[in-house]
């Protein structure tokens, strides 16, 4: 499967088969974020493999939109860290595109678990603290979300999307 591929085939995947992943894939999904790009090149990214039933299940219910935890084969958290880096949010974002693309040339399904929270700060703490504390995460990482991997129990048909002349422009904004 090339990149674009990937990309294509690339779903949200919330059902997973009670399949066991295979360590070596893991690991590579792993690398998939590693290697990710970061501003500056900084490391302010980290990320954390969970496969422990009992910790999936703890972490479906970090937010009340990720019940699909419970039922995934593993997951990866991925924090960040402003104190290292201002780009900590986006570096955390790319890496976890570049982990879903991964999982999808391997044939597995993620799905994506938003923890950090932009327009509550209240909400997002409550969030970040209950995984912080699952974890045993130092207090000054910021969890921006929580991916969970498992093969498909069926592949979701694409979503529909805006006509693409409606998103890209050329030299200049289309009105
Ligand atoms: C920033 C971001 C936050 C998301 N948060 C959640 C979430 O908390 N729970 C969830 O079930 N899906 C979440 N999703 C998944 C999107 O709803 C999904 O990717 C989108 O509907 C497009 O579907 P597709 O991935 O199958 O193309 C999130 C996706 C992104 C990129």
């Amino acid at each position: 499967m090339d990149v674009f591929e990937a990309i294509q085939n690339r779903r949200e995947v919330t059902k997973y088969l009670d399949k066991p992943i295979p360590k070596d894939q893991l690991e590579q999904i792993l690398n998939a974020g590693y290697l990710a790009p970061a501003g500056n090149n900084l490391p302010s990214r980290e990320f954390i493999l969970v496969q422990k039933p009992e910790i999936l299940q703890h972490l479906s219910k970090a937010t009340p939109f990720m019940p699909w935890l419970e039922g995934a084969q593993a997951a990866i958290v991925i924090t960040g860290r402003p104190e290292v880096s201002k780009y900590w949010l986006q570096d955390a974002s790319i890496a976890s595109g570049f982990i879903w693309l991964q999982s999808t040339e391997f044939g597995l399904g993620a799905a994506f678990g938003a923890i950090y929270h932009a327009e509550d700060a209240a909400e997002s703490a409550k969030r970040e603290n209950y995984v912080l504390e699952a974890l045993s995460i130092p207090e000054d990482r910021r969890i921006v979300a929580i991916l969970g991997l498992g093969y498909p129990e069926e592949q979701p048909p694409a979503k529909a999307q805006l006509p693409r002349e409606t998103i890209i422009h050329y030299d200049q904004f289309q009105k």
